[in-house]
């Protein structure tokens, strides 16, 4: 069987852990030090997976901003349904053509518009398996992969129990509405949740801001 890769989550929240603005975007509250961070994480990582809306909304940069000499990793999109604008900076900026997982329903879609920008993966089945994709890039020969949001492709992730470590910055700011996302999330909770806590690894304060890595930790065998 083949062994899936290592999956790694970063992402940035606010003190009241919304991870978007009420225009769903998330602009002007990171500050330097955490895209710094963000950029060494993502030189540790061979492949970055980025979520649909995401480049949608937020239109990331991906190449290496602040690492000297880094290596930036290869981006992998997963479109289940439509397709993505060949403008957006993933397709214009990225040194290796992103990956694109979809389904044999747009395939042709995905094809028409993205074949001379990005190369192109069908997967078989109804359904965009996190797994299943994850079971594709270890076959590719990518190992270590770094997950950046948003919320939804993150909780596709966690709820398959893919993810083994969590990058966490907490920023500076209240946004204070309601419904807006977390890091990760579903209609359900995730089984046996205040059986599975995660092992805090690292924390550093840097001005206003924490860092935090959490670390999959074993079932708990009894509660207290
Ligand atoms: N604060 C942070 O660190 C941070 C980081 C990243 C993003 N964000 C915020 O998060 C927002 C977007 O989050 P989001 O949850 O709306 O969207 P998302 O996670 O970026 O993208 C979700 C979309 O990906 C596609 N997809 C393909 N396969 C999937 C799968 N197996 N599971 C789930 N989705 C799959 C689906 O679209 P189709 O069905 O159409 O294919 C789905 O609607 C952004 O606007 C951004 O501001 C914040």
């Amino acid at each position: 069987m083949t062994r899936l890769p290592n999956v790694t989550i970063n992402m940035a929240m606010t003190l009241d852990g919304k991870v978007s603005r009420p225009d769903g975007r998330w602009y002007g509250l990171s500050s330097r030090n955490d895209k710094k961070r963000m950029d060494e994480i993502r030189s540790q990582a061979e492949v970055l997976i980025l979520g649909k809306n995401s480049i949608l909304n937020d239109d990331p940069v991906i190449h290496l901003r602040y690492v000297e000499n880094g290596k930036d990793p290869r981006p992998v999109i997963l479109l289940r349904s439509g397709t993505l604008p060949e403008d957006k900076k993933v397709f214009r900026f990225s040194k290796e053509p992103p990956l694109i997982f979809c389904l044999k329903k747009n395939y042709s879609l995905v094809k028409d518009n993205l074949d001379s920008v990005a190369e192109i993966i069908l997967v078989q089945g109804e359904e965009l398996n996190p797994r299943e994709v994850l079971r594709l890039l270890s076959e590719m020969g990518y190992h270590e992969i770094l997950l950046e949001g948003g919320p939804s492709l993150n909780d596709s992730f966690f709820r398959l129990d893919l993810i083994s470590r969590i990058h966490l910055t907490v920023v500076p700011f209240l946004i204070g509405k309601n419904d807006l996302p977390s890091i990760t999330g579903g209609k359900k909770e995730y089984p046996d949740f205040d059986r599975k806590n995660w092992n805090l690894v690292s924390s550093e304060v840097i001005e206003d801001e924490v860092f935090l890595i959490y670390e999959k930790n074993q079932v708990r065998l009894s509660q207290t």
